[in-house]
């Protein structure tokens, strides 16, 4: 793309590019140039003109451009490919409508505001801009058992990540990331499955990055915490998320490299639920019991007074005691 390539020469060079230069070495016009140039300040990059010396980068944007995730990501698989939007409703729907054969493995859809974003249990999830709003669309070859692997895959990148940036974070069973008590994000999981083969999977997360908590109802804020709220700053998000999604690669390869348990561990020693007296929502309707433990499918391995044993693939657990 010629875009890219007059932003990949303006990012290398620390002083003025002219026109002219610009227009020969890519053998296009200058006014081919000026265009791009306009759609690129159109996208946020500061892009300083002056008509002696030519142009100067001076600011890229704090978005997650594909080309800026593209570029610095290293990645095999996820984020080959980013579709981005600015807003959009949801960027689970918008995977959902991709052609799978062709917008495969690895493919993600990222927003910088959502306006109708979907949480677990069709609950909605706030999703102003300053977050981190992305799906992968995946093709594991593997059980539909197994699916609940990709929660603990998703919550322990962001884990990662988080932790990186000098936070304690923990996990509340199947797929909440907590910091200091509170919700920083969420993972959520759409399968398209037959009985004994995932056709295709989607993996969404939101991260509470450098957005305000005002736009929540405040029955809801008060469980919740941003990445900037416990920093005391922001984050350059474009950088979260290629950690994110490198994370997120070598996270996913541990199901097929049968490294998928010292994930799980890890999992387990972060996680706020085991042990605990929980009352757990789910399709087959609520339970009340102890949580023992999460077996090796990510399921939630708990014992009630009444029914004994239960597992359980999916659900919201609230902890009692
Ligand atoms: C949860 O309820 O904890 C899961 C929240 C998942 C939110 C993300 S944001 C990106 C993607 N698009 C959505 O509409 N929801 C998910």
């Amino acid at each position: 793309m010629v875009k890219n390539k007059i932003l990949n020469k303006l990012r290398d060079r620390k002083s003025y590019f002219s026109g002219q230069d610009l227009s020969k070495e890519l053998g296009i016009s200058r006014t081919a140039i000026w265009k791009h140039i306009c759609s690129l300040r159109k996208d946020g990059y500061v892009i300083d003109a002056s008509p002696r010396k030519g142009y100067l980068l001076k600011k890229i944007p704090d978005l997650l451009l594909p080309q800026e995730l593209e570029r610095a990501l290293k990645n095999k698989k996820i984020g080959k490919r980013v579709i981005h939007f600015q807003t959009v409703e949801s960027t689970i729907d918008i995977a959902k409508g991709l052609d799978k054969r062709s917008d495969g493995d690895g493919t993600v859809v990222v927003a910088e505001k959502q306006t109708a974003g979907k949480g677990r249990f069709g609950r909605s999830w706030v999703s102003p801009k300053g977050g981190i709003w992305l799906s992968t669309i995946l093709h594991p070859v593997l059980d539909p058992l197994e699916a609940p692997k990709l929660n603990i895959v998703g919550s322990m990148s962001i884990v990662h990540v988080i932790r990186d940036l000098g936070l304690e974070p923990k996990v509340k069973w199947p797929n909440d990331v907590i910091v200091n008590g509170k919700k920083i994000a969420g993972v959520l999981i759409h399968m398209n499955a037959e009985l004994d083969k995932i056709n295709y999977l989607i993996l969404s997360m939101g991260i509470n990055a450098n957005n305000n908590l005002k736009s929540l109802p405040e029955k809801v804020a008060k469980n919740v915490t941003t990445i900037r709220k416990e920093l005391g700053k922001k984050i350059r998000r474009i950088d979260f998320a290629v950690d994110l999604l490198t994370e997120l690669e070598k996270n996913y390869s541990k199901i097929f490299d049968n490294h998928f348990d010292s994930l799980l561990n890890e999992w387990k020693k972060l996680c706020i639920t085991i042990n605990k007296e929980v009352a757990v929502e789910s399709v087959n309707g609520r339970l009340k019991g102890i949580a023992k433990d999460v077996d090796q499918y990510g399921r939630l391995i708990l014992y009630t007074k009444d029914e004994g044993k239960k597992l359980i693939s999916s659900g919201e657990a609230t902890i009692l005691k």
